[in-house]
């Protein structure tokens, strides 16, 4: 499928999962996230299990130069793959969170995600063929914070880039997982069974990737994996605000 990929956030969770994935693949591939040490330990073992090349480019996407950095990576061209994935949670409310903190929430989200898209694009669209997807959540779908608003964003955006960019080869997807279990509640400081979340409600980083990829193949603007989340999205849309937030909130 792939020949090569940029994958942010690829130090632990999803993002390693999708190098793992791309590995397996056959991709050649292009790490990006702040903890080398990590970087180094997924690359060693997609290289050693699948055989490509894999570059680790420690780059913090909330510095300008680590961004600048990522962005002249893809803007050199050769890469086919931009899986924009990098994120994390706030573990306050609104009101309570320092605002810096949610502007670094942001940016991460929001702004370096559009930047690396709009550094990506033009050597894509030249060559009339690129694939980018944008790691997202369920969570974009629903009021659900400033997490859900970011989200948001991500998903809107990758509906219209799908339909202007898809005729011209260019695909871009929103991957939107429910709860996976990963870093991300571990780094809120929550100890697992604190997260609030029903059993039944965990997805496996794995099949989260696998049914992603396979939706970014097919051309889709959205992919919600799992029946589960596709259903509780769906159900969501009947509901009120007031319901809806209470029982997202419940998960954290
Ligand atoms: N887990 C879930 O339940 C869930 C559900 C829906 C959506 N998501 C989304 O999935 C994506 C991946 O999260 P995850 O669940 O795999 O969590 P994770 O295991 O905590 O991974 C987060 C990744 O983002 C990287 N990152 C964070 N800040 C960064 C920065 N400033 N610059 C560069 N890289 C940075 C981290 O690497 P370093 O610390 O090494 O920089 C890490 O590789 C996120 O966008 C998240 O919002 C997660």
């Amino acid at each position: 499928m792939a020949r090569t990929a940029v994958i942010t956030g690829a130090s632990s969770g999803l993002g390693a999962e999708f190098a793992r994935q791309l590995g397996a693949r056959g991709a050649d591939l292009v790490l990006v996230a702040r903890d080398g040490v990590a970087l180094d330990s997924v690359a060693a073992s997609v290289r050693a299990e699948h055989g490509v090349s894999v570059e680790v480019l420690v780059a913090d996407l909330l510095d300008a130069q680590g961004l600048a950095a990522v962005e002249e990576r893809l803007a050199a061209g050769g890469i086919d793959v931009l899986v924009n994935n990098a994120g994390f949670g706030l573990d306050l409310g609104f009101e309570q969170n320092d605002v810096d903190a949610e502007v670094r929430h942001l940016r991460l989200h929001v702004e370096a995600a559009m930047r690396l898209m709009r550094a990506a694009l033009p050597a894509m669209l030249a060559r009339g063929s690129g694939r980018i997807i944008n790691v997202a959540s369920v969570a974009g779908f629903v009021p659900r914070g400033t997490y859900g608003a970011a989200k948001g964003w991500l998903i809107s955006f990758s509906r219209w880039a799908n339909v202007v960019y898809r005729p011209r080869g260019v695909t871009v997807t929103a991957v939107c997982p429910g709860f996976v279990h990963t870093s991300f509640h571990e780094r809120l400081g929550l100890a697992p069974g604190e997260e609030g979340v029903a059993p039944g409600l965990w997805l496996d980083a794995a099949v989260v990737v696998r049914e992603g990829l396979r939706d970014a193949a097919r051309g889709r603007s959205v992919s919600i994996p799992s029946w589960r989340y596709k259903l509780l999205v769906a159900g969501s849309r009947l509901l009120t605000d007031a319901v809806v937030v209470r029982a997202a909130g419940r998960g954290r």
